[in-house]
C-alpha cells in the first residue's frame, strides 16, 4: 500500500487543514460549502489509516526502508527526534545479530521504537517505556499522546514480537514494577535511554533500568552532543562526567552539531 499520493502528503499540511475547514464553512455559500468542507476534513484520518497500514507491511522490512518511511511520508504520525546517519549505525555495528530483549525509555511519536522493532528478532520482547507529552516531548507534545496512537504503535510490532507498551514517569517506583513485570526475570540486550533529558533524569534513569541489561549488553543514550542544557538536556555533561562502568562508542555525526548524538555503553560482559 505504498500509495504516492498519500506518501506525498507534507505532514505539516495536515495541522492545517482543519482550520483551512473551517475557514471555509465560514465564507462558502450552501452546497459549495460541503463540498470544500469534507474532503479538508477526511485527509488526516485516510493518512492515519494510510500509516497503519504502511507500518504494518513495513514489519518485515529492513532498518533503511523503514527509517525512510518514519522520516518521510510517516514523520507527521510516526517520525523520531534521532539522526538517520547516528541510529542506523549504532544498531547495525553493536547487534550483527538480532537483539532478543530490547528497552526505550522515551517513546515520542515512535520512530525509534519503529527502528528497534526493525532492529529485534522475530520473537523478541520489546519494551517502551513514556510519559506521553512529558517534558523533551518535541514541538507538538500532544501529538504523542491518547489511546488514538495505540494503533499506529502496534502496527510497528511484527508479528511474533512481544510489544509491551508502559505509560509512566519512569521515575516512579510503579513505572519501574510495570517494567520489570514485563522483563519476567529476562534481561535486555539493549536499554535505550532517551526521556527525561534532566541530569536528575538521565541519572535516574540509568541507575534505576540498567540493572535489567545483562553482562555485555548495550546502554544507548541520546543527546550526548552539547548545546541545550540552558533547555534543560544535561546528557552530554552526564555522558562526560558519570562513572560508567563498561567500553564506550561515540555516534555522532557532525561534531559541530548541537545535541544529538548516540554514547553507547557496552557492559563488561
Ligand atoms: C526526546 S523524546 C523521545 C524521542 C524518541 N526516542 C524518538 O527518537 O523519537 C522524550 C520522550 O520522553 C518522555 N519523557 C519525559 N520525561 C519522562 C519521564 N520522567 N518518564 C518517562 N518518559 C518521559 C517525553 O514525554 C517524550 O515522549
Amino acid at each position: 500500500m505504498k500509495n504516492p499520493r498519500l506518501s506525498a502528503l507534507p505532514g505539516s499540511l495536515l495541522l492545517l487543514l482543519p482550520l483551512c475547514a473551517v475557514l471555509a464553512a465560514a465564507v462558502l455559500p450552501g452546497i459549495t460549502r460541503l463540498a470544500a468542507v469534507l474532503p479538508l476534513l477526511l485527509l488526516p484520518p485516510v493518512k492515519y489509516i494510510y500509516c497503519v497500514c504502511r507500518l504494518r507491511e513495513l514489519a518485515g522490512a529492513g532498518l533503511e526502508e523503514a527509517a525512510d518511511f518514519i522520516l518521510g511520508p510517516g514523520s507527521f504520525f510516526t517520525g523520531m527526534l534521532q539522526r538517520r546517519g547516528e541510529i542506523i549505525p549504532f544498531l547495525k555495528e553493536n547487534f550483527p545479530s538480532p537483539p532478543a530483549a530490547v528497552a526505550e525509555i522515551g517513546r515520542a511519536k515512535g520512530g525509534t521504537l519503529m527502528l528497534l522493532c526493525r532492529a529485534a528478532a522475530p520473537d523478541a520482547l520489546i519494551i517502551s517505556l513514556d510519559l506521553p507529552g512529558a517534558i523533551h516531548s518535541g514541538p507538538v507534545p500532544a501529538l504523542n499522546k491518547g489511546a488514538w496512537r495505540l494503533p499506529l504503535l502496534r502496527a510497528m510490532a511484527g508479528p511474533g514480537q512481544d510489544l509491551r507498551l508502559i505509560d509512566g514517569d519512569s521515575k516512579l517506583p510503579s513505572s519501574t514494577a510495570l517494567f520489570e513485570g514485563a522483563l519476567d526475570g529476562r534481561k535486555l540486550d539493549l536499554l535505550f535511554i532517551d526521556g527525561d533529558h534532566t541530569w536528575e533524569g538521565v541519572k535516574s534513569d540509568y541507575e534505576t533500568y540498567s540493572r535489567f541489561v545483562r553482562p555485555g549488553g548495550v546502554i544507548a543514550f541520546h543527546d550526548i552532543q552539547p548545546g541545550l542544557e540552558d533547555f534543560g538536556v544535561a546528557v552530554s555533561r552526564f555522558w562526560r562526567t558519570a562513572h560508567l562502568p563498561g567500553t564506550r562508542k561515540e555516534y555522532i555525526e557532525d561534531p559541530a552539531q548541537v545535541s544529538y548524538g548516540i554514547g553507547a555503553l557496552r557492559l563488561p560482559g
